[in-house]
């Protein structure tokens, strides 16, 4: 599919997809919402993306839905503002939010609405401190309708989802991290550098053992406890099957021999640590 409101780009294993419509912010109009489907199961199987960064051009990384093309033009077109809205939230809220491999929301700038859906949905997030957020529904009389509300009920803690959500405050890149809704701030300067440190180390360790710790933790966020422990059981026989026993051979057996530290280094690679 050629794309006109994405870029896609590949190094090294690392796709990065970057929303492209800076003249609009980036915000998400119904050909973006089905560019994005396309773009993700491209992804999904592409043998050369290990990791997916997801970025925006220019200033904004993304302003949230596009208030025009969704709400605006599509108010006399029941049906196809229901499409659009399906494909919306499926994408963020839920191939996103389980995608074999790990992502990265690299929040450069503006990041409004529902693009607190996609940061939400990726794995890890992280921010140029000069990078304004904001839940504005409520500044326009809306709320955070589609998977919004299920993101900040997933991350935040009820006093940042409530204090945010009713007041539509904007805040910056580094409130976003000590709030715990992106895992770091850099300066603006240094995101692309700081982002590519990250996705370069989850490139170099086991697809398959990093696809078993995603599928592990969210899962087991939606399970009983006993369908938990059952589940993480066929995991890891299904994780013995997909990587041919290497947890146990290369990972455990090179520990065994005393040649590396796992603790301490990845093997095959090192950790940056914190
Ligand atoms: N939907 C549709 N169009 C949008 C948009 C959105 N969410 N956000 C920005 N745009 C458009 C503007 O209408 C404008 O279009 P135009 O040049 O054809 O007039 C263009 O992007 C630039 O926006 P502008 O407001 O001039 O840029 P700015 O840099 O001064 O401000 C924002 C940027 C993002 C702060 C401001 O546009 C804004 O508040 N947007 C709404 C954000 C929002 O509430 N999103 C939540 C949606 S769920």
């Amino acid at each position: 599919m050629a794309f006109k409101t994405l870029l896609l780009d590949n190094q090294d294993g690392i796709t990065t997809i970057t929303f492209n419509r800076p003249a609009k912010r980036n915000a998400m109009s119904p050909r973006l919402h089905l560019e994005m489907t396309a773009a993700l199961d491209e992804v999904r199987y592409d043998t050369n993306t290990r990791v997916v960064v997801i970025t925006g051009a220019g200033e904004s990384f993304c302003a949230g839905m596009d208030l025009k093309e969704y709400f605006a033009d599509l108010k006399e077109k029941p049906e196809e503002f229901a499409r659009v809205g399906r494909l919306a939230t499926e994408w963020r809220g839920r191939t996103l939010r389980y995608f074999p491999k790990p992502t990265i929301a690299m929040v450069n700038g503006y990041c409004f609405g529902g693009a607190f859906s996609i940061v939400e949905g990726c794995d890890l997030a992280i921010a140029a401190e000069e990078a304004t957020f904001g839940l504005s529904e409520v500044n326009f009389k809306g709320f955070p309708g589609g998977p919004v509300s299920k993101s900040l009920a997933n991350l935040l803690r009820p006093r940042d989802a409530l204090w945010y959500g009713l007041l539509g405050r904007p805040f910056n890149g580094k409130t976003a991290a000590e709030i715990g809704f992106v895992n770091l701030a850099v300066p603006l300067a240094t995101l692309h550098e700081e982002t590519m440190v990250v996705a370069r180390e989850l490139a170099s360790k086991d697809p398959n053992a990093l696809r078993a710790a995603k599928d592990a933790y969210r899962f087991s966020l939606e399970m009983s406890w006993e369908a938990s422990i059952d589940y993480a059981f066929a995991k890891e026989q299904e994780l013995i099957v997909r990587q041919k026993d290497a947890f146990r051979n290369e990972g455990i057996g090179d520990f065994l021999k005393g040649k590396y530290k796992p603790g301490l280094e990845s093997h095959g690679g090192s950790n940056q640590g914190a």
